[in-house]
């Protein structure tokens, strides 16, 4: 009983660790850093939470293609549009960018 216990509590341990080690991008941070507004953070841990098909919702041909930082230019038009971050800063999944620039940007 007791090691039946042990084996399970180090299954969900791998489990834990295997997700936290696949979590994006890989459970670190991006900083965005060309507005003149401020720097934007964007936490991978948070937003793989958030996300609903995994990393699809954004690594998809429309969204964000390639993991790699730096291959999309982000501009405040296509958020608005709904683009890019905008898929969910829209109001609805997520807080609007629309008034609410001072919880991206950080100067
Ligand atoms: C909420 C959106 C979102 C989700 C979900 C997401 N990513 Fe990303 N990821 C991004 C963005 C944005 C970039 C930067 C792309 C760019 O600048 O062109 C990125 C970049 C990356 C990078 C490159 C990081 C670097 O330092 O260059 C890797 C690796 C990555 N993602 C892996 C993943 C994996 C694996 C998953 C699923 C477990 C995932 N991502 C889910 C948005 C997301
Ligand atoms: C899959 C949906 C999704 C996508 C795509 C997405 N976000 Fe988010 N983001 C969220 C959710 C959900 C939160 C938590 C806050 C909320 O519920 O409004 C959040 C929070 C944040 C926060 C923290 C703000 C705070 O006050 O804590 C920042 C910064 C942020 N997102 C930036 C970005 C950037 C930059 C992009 C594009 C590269 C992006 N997000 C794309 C869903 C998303
Ligand atoms: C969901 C997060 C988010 C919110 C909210 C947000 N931005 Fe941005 N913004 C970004 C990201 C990411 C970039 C790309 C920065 C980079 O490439 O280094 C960007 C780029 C910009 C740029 C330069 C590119 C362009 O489109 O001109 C300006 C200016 C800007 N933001 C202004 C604003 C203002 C003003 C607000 C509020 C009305 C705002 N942003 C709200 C994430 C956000």
């Amino acid at each position: 009983m007791k090691r039946t216990m042990i084996l399970l509590v180090a299954c969900l341990f791998a489990f834990c660790w295997s997700s936290a080690v696949f979590a994006v991008p890989k459970g670190k941070t991006l900083t965005f850093s060309q507005a003149k507004m401020g720097a934007v953070t964007f936490d991978g841990t948070l937003h793989n939470n958030a996300a609903q098909k995994g990393c699809r919702d954004c690594h998809n041909p429309e969204t964000f293609p390639k993991m790699k930082q730096g291959t999309v230019k982000i501009t405040m038009d296509k958020i608005y549009q709904g683009q890019l971050c905008g898929i969910c800063h829209n109001g609805t999944r997520a807080f609007a960018a629309k008034g609410n620039c001072g919880r991206c940007h950080k100067r």
